[in-house]
């Protein structure tokens, strides 16, 4: 066998969400791409907005020379600079370029960062149902995902969390907005959770890191106001992507910030330096970080997306399912009418409609739907949602 028996091992376990999304490729080319309802990939349907064409169109009609070159391996210096201005400027803090190091994506950012801190064994902590990815990302650095459940509303489980951080806890990592869930963390939880990291940090004679995965920083509703996640605790590295907010996940553009206030804030910056290039990214595009510079105070419209959370939302919690109102991102987690989430993927499946199941996400009983799709997918889906409610009993 020419590949490893690790790999190997995770191929067999391929991931729900391309799965269903390969199989909904197949359903597309038998039914017709319009009768089947696509839920699975959080792939954004958005356009970026005008001002990423326009400063793109810019760039193109004057090259600057060497633009293409290689560069320092943390990314341009003004990119980095403009990015430290605004978060200095959002939080009070003294963010300066050495805190900033342009990477591929929150992806890439989240590889560079644990690469940078695991030891082999070391443990990361994250609150479950989660992003799977980062079982993945901990393996790759010789770490550990632990998983804390979190509680029925999908908030933190505070004293789980507290219970779960051992010796060997090197990092928390939240995700807020939240994928699977679409949960917002409330400002207080965090507070407590910056106290509990302060506390266990002080027990084990460490630091203990909080990660942010900071995607969906951006893709807030109701005039959510996202907790300053730089205030609640000093060694906070925040994840950031442009593959959300600007809707060019193809593109592979983010940033990673470390907390002005960050034990070893220099020795992070230097190993994150060294790590981006030796996983072999080197640098971050080079064409994004000129064009995302442009663009800090620019993001997606994300009415559209609002809109398509009420629509769905309002229309399962109508048909009888349960569903956790979400604050952010584009994903609705409801709970299944029946504990076997796979038995209901599939029977939605039956409908040509395509979710995956919330066992995918570390959480029995419920099926993610991804709603950044058109909003005429989910008119017409609904039809298929109403009719597994009410053969299921929900009403
Ligand atoms: C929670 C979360 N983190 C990280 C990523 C990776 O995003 P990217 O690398 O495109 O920024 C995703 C992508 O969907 C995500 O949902």
């Amino acid at each position: 066998m020419a590949i490893s028996s690790k790999i190997q091992k995770a191929l067999g376990n391929a991931s729900w969400i391309r799965k269903m999304f390969e199989e909904g490729a197949s359903l597309k080319r038998i039914h017709g791409p319009e009768k089947v309802f696509d839920f699975s990939l959080g792939n954004p349907v958005v356009e970026p907005p005008d001002e990423f064409f326009e400063e793109l169109r810019k760039v193109a009609q004057n090259p600057i020379p060497g633009m293409c070159r290689y560069m320092p391996n943390s990314g341009y210096e003004d990119t980095r600079k403009t990015i430290a201005k605004v978060l200095s400027e959002e939080t009070g803090l003294p963010f300066t370029e050495r805190q900033i190091i342009m990477c591929t994506g929150a992806a890439g950012g989240l590889n560079i960062a644990l690469k940078s801190i695991l030891d082999s064994g070391d443990e990361v902590l994250t609150p479950s149902p989660y992003f799977v990815e980062y079982m993945f990302y901990a393996d790759n650095h010789g770490g550990v995902l632990k998983l804390v459940e979190s509680r029925d509303d999908f908030s933190l489980d505070l004293g789980t969390i507290e219970a779960a951080i051992g010796p060997k806890t090197k990092a928390v990592i939240i995700n807020s907005p939240n994928n699977p869930t679409g949960v917002v963390y409330s400002q207080e939880s965090l507070v407590q959770l910056g106290e509990i990291l302060t506390r266990k940090g002080e027990q084990y004679g460490k630091t203990i890191f909080l990660f942010c995965d900071d995607a969906y920083k951006k893709i807030v509703y109701d005039h959510v106001k996202l907790p300053a996640v730089f205030s609640l605790y000093d060694h906070c590295i925040s994840v950031n992507s442009h593959s959300k907010d600007l809707s060019i996940p193809g593109e592979r553009i983010g940033y990673v910030a470390i907390s002005p206030l960050a034990d070893d804030k220099e020795e992070l910056a230097d190993a994150m330096a060294f790590t981006i290039r030796t996983l072999g990214f080197v640098n971050a595009p080079a064409l994004m970080q000129r064009l995302v510079g442009q663009l800090t105070h620019v993001s997606v419209d994300v009415s559209q997306y609002q809109e398509n959370r009420d629509l769905l939302y309002d229309a399962l919690v109508d048909f009888g399912y349960s569903v956790v109102k979400p604050g952010g991102a584009f994903y609705l987690f409801p709970q299944c009418p029946a504990e076997d989430d796979v038995a209901f993927v599939r029977a939605l499946q039956a409908k040509n409609i395509l979710t995956v199941p919330g066992s995918g996400f570390g959480r029995r009983g419920h099926i993610r739907i991804a709603y950044c799709v058109e909003r005429s997918v989910i008119e017409a889906s609904l039809p298929g949602f109403r009719e597994l409610a009410i053969q299921y009993g929900l009403k």
